[in-house]
């Protein structure tokens, strides 16, 4: 069989035709930007309340850049406590070191600047980045990451009109501090006090809300026009149901990848999830439309005004407000239609790829896996008198030495490769236990959840096909169910409680990986585990140590207090350097030479 593999980098496809531009074509494009991570204070729902923003903004800027560049994000952090940001679903091929989680680096102390730099490879889409630390990202911290396609790359849509980035949230008036310190004691922190759109309220939809007078959020439209909708769920506990009144919603792109394109009314969106949708503005466009985030499976009905999330589409040529009741969300408690309607979305396998090849050219279902686990997750418990909560058993404590710096430096005891491949017939404990990968290893994961709420697996460091969900228990005969033709790669994942999601994973990027629940009170509590992929032979397969690295734990004696302290002016810089910069003063040359 032959099938390449969807990462393999690419080197003959670079397309010239001025023999001058030559060298600056062949150098990868890098963009730099200083970010300040600050407190500001906003009150979404009426109560006044820290959250966290970045260069003044909540959420923060965009990161829109373009496959193949090289990002460069100076981090200052001007919180009072030590932060990282972590960039969700970007893969860093070959540098685990820039992945910003307590496993693979130290956190930035309050007042200290750190640089991030990775190249984004081999990916077109809609991501986003979040504060992965502390609970931060319940304040805010968060912001989105398009990718573009390079020109030589096609996309399977024509070029849409605009391009709108939408945060839906569950919200708590309650600070970060304040949550972290009740999930440390309690179970539950019960259902959300609403659901914010892109930081703001609910449009008075209702008496009860009109009375709150919230600041609420307006998406600004032309009639007969089509654009792009990534929505996100930055939100910390809740899944979420998308829709418009009135518009259809054309699923394009998830996480990544294109996918069949469909029709659908409204979109159950899980923590941690990203989705593109093509919107037409095929309506009268008399009055305004309601942008509409709802509440899924949770205690409070998501009926209750309190749980509804509501933005405006204006069209240009409206007249009036939007009117009449909210479009209907689908059964409340019903979540085989929202495992119906995630089975529903598949890969466009002729669509291209990242790189000129089709998505589907990669036969996953046609590939020996080599490693198999089944990982099951519980409700929080008692372990020692802490609440914690566990995978296989196991809940994860973080070394005070990140993983992959006591791996670069050595240090054993740090942590162990014995993460088990079943849930073990044993007490639960608290431990650092490392799944062992197989470097170019075809592995399948099992996610089990014993829980009774939904939770959103996530896997740093990949994208992974995701082949199956039903609910009940897992068996080898599951496995006559799993689609091996057109299973959607992400890396995000609702398990239904009660249920169970399979995965397919080629291990081909060497690093030391976060697999989390993404909810964060169970991520909090130790629902996450870390997967090491080492390539024995080659140590190119992965990128040096950064020379800026900041150590902590064992490894503090190397570091050096930082005594270049530095103030970002407020707006971001961005500068498109290398090969456009090249290009513009060779353009400069050339016209100077010819006014001569
Ligand atoms: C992203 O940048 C590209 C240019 O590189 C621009 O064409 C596009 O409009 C930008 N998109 C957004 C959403 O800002
Ligand atoms: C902190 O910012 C300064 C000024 O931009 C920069 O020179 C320095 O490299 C940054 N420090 C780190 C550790 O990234
Ligand atoms: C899949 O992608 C191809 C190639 O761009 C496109 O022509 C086709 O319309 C897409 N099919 C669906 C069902 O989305
Ligand atoms: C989706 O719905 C729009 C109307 O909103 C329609 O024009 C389009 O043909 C539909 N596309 C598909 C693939 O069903
Ligand atoms: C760690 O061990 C490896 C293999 O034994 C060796 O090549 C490397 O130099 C050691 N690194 C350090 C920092 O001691
Ligand atoms: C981890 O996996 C690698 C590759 O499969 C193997 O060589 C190594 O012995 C394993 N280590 C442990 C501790 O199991
Ligand atoms: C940065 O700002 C702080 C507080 O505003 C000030 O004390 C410090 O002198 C400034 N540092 C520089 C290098 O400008």
């Amino acid at each position: 069989m032959r099938s390449s593999p969807p990462h393999l980098p690419c080197t003959s496809l670079v397309v010239l035709f001025l023999s001058v531009a030559t060298v600056c074509f062949a150098a990868d494009p890098y963009v730099f930007f200083d970010w300040t991570v600050s407190y500001l204070t906003a009150s979404p729902l009426g109560t006044r309340q820290q959250v966290i923003g970045i260069n003044g903004l909540f959420p923060g800027p965009i990161l829109n850049v373009t496959t193949n560049w090289n990002v460069v994000v100076n981090v200052k952090n001007n919180l009072d406590e030590p932060l990282l940001l972590t960039w969700n679903g970007i893969q860093h091929r070959k540098n685990s070191w820039q992945d910003g989680v307590l496993g693979t680096n130290c956190p930035i102390p309050s007042g200290w600047n750190w640089t991030y730099e990775f190249q984004v490879k081999d990916q077109i889409g809609s991501f986003f980045y979040f504060p992965s630390t502390n609970f931060q990202r319940a304040a805010g911290g968060y912001g989105g990451i398009i990718i573009n396609n390079r020109d030589i790359i096609p996309v399977p849509f024509l070029l849409p009109d605009g391009d709108v980035t939408l945060f839906i949230s569950d919200w708590y008036t309650k600070s970060h501090k304040k949550l972290r310190k009740d999930v440390e004691s309690k179970i539950d922190f019960g259902d959300p006090d609403g659901i914010l759109i892109n930081g703001f309220g609910p449009f008075p939809f209702s008496s009860e809300v009109a009375s709150k007078g919230f600041p609420y959020g307006t998406i600004n439209v032309e009639p007969g026009r089509t654009y792009r909708f990534r929505v996100h769920n930055s939100g910390i506990a809740t899944t979420l149901n998308f829709r418009i009144q009135n518009h259809n919603l054309l699923l394009v792109e998830t996480e990544g990848s294109y996918t069949v394109q469909q029709n659908y009314t409204n979109m159950d969106i899980h923590v941690g999830q990203s989705f593109s949708f093509l919107v037409t503005m095929d309506q009268s466009g008399s009055n305004d439309y309601y942008i509409v985030a709802s509440t899924r499976f949770t205690k409070t009905p998501s009926s209750s005004a309190k749980a509804t999330g509501v933005a405006i589409l204006h069209y240009s040529s409206s007249q009036g407000p939007a009117s009449g009741p909210l479009p209907d969300p689908p059964n409340e408690l019903d979540t085989s239609f929202s495992m119906n309607q995630a089975r529903s979305i598949r890969l466009n396998v002729s669509a291209g790829a990242a790189r000129p090849n089709p998505q589907g050219s990669f036969k996953y279902g046609q590939i020996t896996v080599t490693d198999v686990y089944v990982i099951v997750n519980r409700p929080p418990e008692k372990i020692d008198g802490w609440l914690r909560a566990t995978l296989n058993g196991i809940s994860y404590l973080p070394p005070s030495t990140p993983l992959k710096l006591a791996q670069q430096y050595n240090i054993s005891g740090v942590y162990k490769l014995d993460f088990p491949k079943r849930p073990m017939n044993r007490h639960p404990k608290v431990d650092t236990s490392v799944m062992n990968g197989t470097y170019k290893g075809f592995m399948e994961i099992i996610f089990q959840n014993s829980d009774t709420i939904v939770k959103s697996y996530h896997l740093d460091g990949y994208a992974f096909f995701v082949v199956g969900m039903d609910f009940g228990l897992w068996t080898e005969n599951s496995r006559s169910l799993y689609n091996k033709g057109d299973g959607v790669a992400r890396s995000t994942t609702q398990v239904f409680p009660g249920a169970w999601t399979a995965i397919l994973v080629y291990l081909d990027n060497a690093g030391m990986w976060n697999l989390r629940i993404d909810n964060l009170a169970s991520w909090y509590l130790g629902q996450e585990v870390y997967l090491n992929v080492v390539n024995p032979e080659i140590d190119t397969s992965e990128n040096s140590i950064p020379q800026n690295t900041i150590y902590c734990g064992r490894l503090s004696p190397l570091q050096r207090d930082q005594s270049q302290r530095v103030n970002f002016s407020g707006s971001a810089r961005s500068i498109l350097a290398t090969s456009r910069g090249i290009l513009l003063v060779l353009f400069a040359i050339l016209i100077s030479t010819l006014a001569r």
